[in-house]
């Protein structure tokens, strides 16, 4: 894994989004997975600002979110549909039939979950993916646990999580307490990673990733036996 260091989550911004724009630009066709969270927001910002200046063109990015919580239909403005409208897809030219996000409503969970593999599979697989980091170590919502899953699940979301995310709703007792997640296989199946983080917030799990050590109890810390794995850390 490769450590980058940042002096501000501007300058980590500018690297992500350039990372992207070159996977878009150098692979027609090329496959994204992406990320929610507070953290690439100012990379999404680079990318419209990019499209903007008409310097990157999306017409033909497929795009797989990582996860959305369980019971938000895409309307809902707290569901990662809405998060990536807002911030991104509706600000640029991707085609709607491209942009690929787990259904946090499907009548059939286990059903919808193996045919979002199946489709990522189908186009080739993920390029580059975006990943942020739980508090608690968390990638995608594969929370911490004796055991991890590899394909896209529906999964119960830790207490820390729930609190962690708690700023984005109203109350607490809105936040959902399930989601539905790519897996850690299916993540790691992308050719190539990037993580980000801020590291006064998340400071104990990128210690654990920076150790080395492989454990369950950060999930991050098995993106140490991915062959191609940038970290870009913020050091404010
Ligand atoms: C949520 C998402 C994660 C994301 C995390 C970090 O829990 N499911 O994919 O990495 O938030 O969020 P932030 O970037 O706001 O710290």
């Amino acid at each position: 894994m490769e450590f980058i260091r940042f002096k501000s989550y501007e300058e980590m911004s500018d690297f992500v989004a350039n990372e992207i724009a070159q996977t878009v630009r150098t692979k027609k066709g090329c496959v994204l997975g992406l990320a929610t969270g507070s953290t690439p927001v100012g990379a999404y910002e680079k990318l419209v600002q990019m499209y903007n200046d008409g310097k990157l063109d999306f017409s033909e990015v497929t795009t797989f979110n990582l996860d959305e919580y369980y019971g938000l239909s895409p309307e809902n403005d707290q569901s990662y549909r809405y998060f990536m409208n807002k911030h991104l897809f509706s600000k640029v030219n991707i085609k709607e039939e491209n942009i690929n996000i787990p259904s946090g409503v499907a009548a059939d969970v286990q059903d919808d979950c193996a045919t979002y593999d199946e489709k990522i599979q189908k186009c080739g697989g993920i390029d580059l993916q975006i990943l942020g980091l739980g508090k608690n170590g968390h990638i995608g919502f594969n929370e911490p646990g004796d055991q991890l899953y590899s394909s896209t699940h529906l999964t119960d979301l830790t207490q820390s999580t729930i609190d962690a995310n708690a700023r984005f709703f109203e109350d607490k007792s809105l936040v959902p307490t399930k989601a539905v997640t790519m897996g850690m296989g299916s993540i790691f199946k992308a050719k190539k990673i990037i993580i980000a983080a801020d590291f006064k917030s998340k400071k104990e799990a990128i210690m654990k990733v920076e150790s080395g050590m492989i454990d369950t109890s950060c999930p991050a810390t098995l993106l140490n036996v991915h062959p191609n794995v940038i970290f870009a850390i913020v050091e404010e």
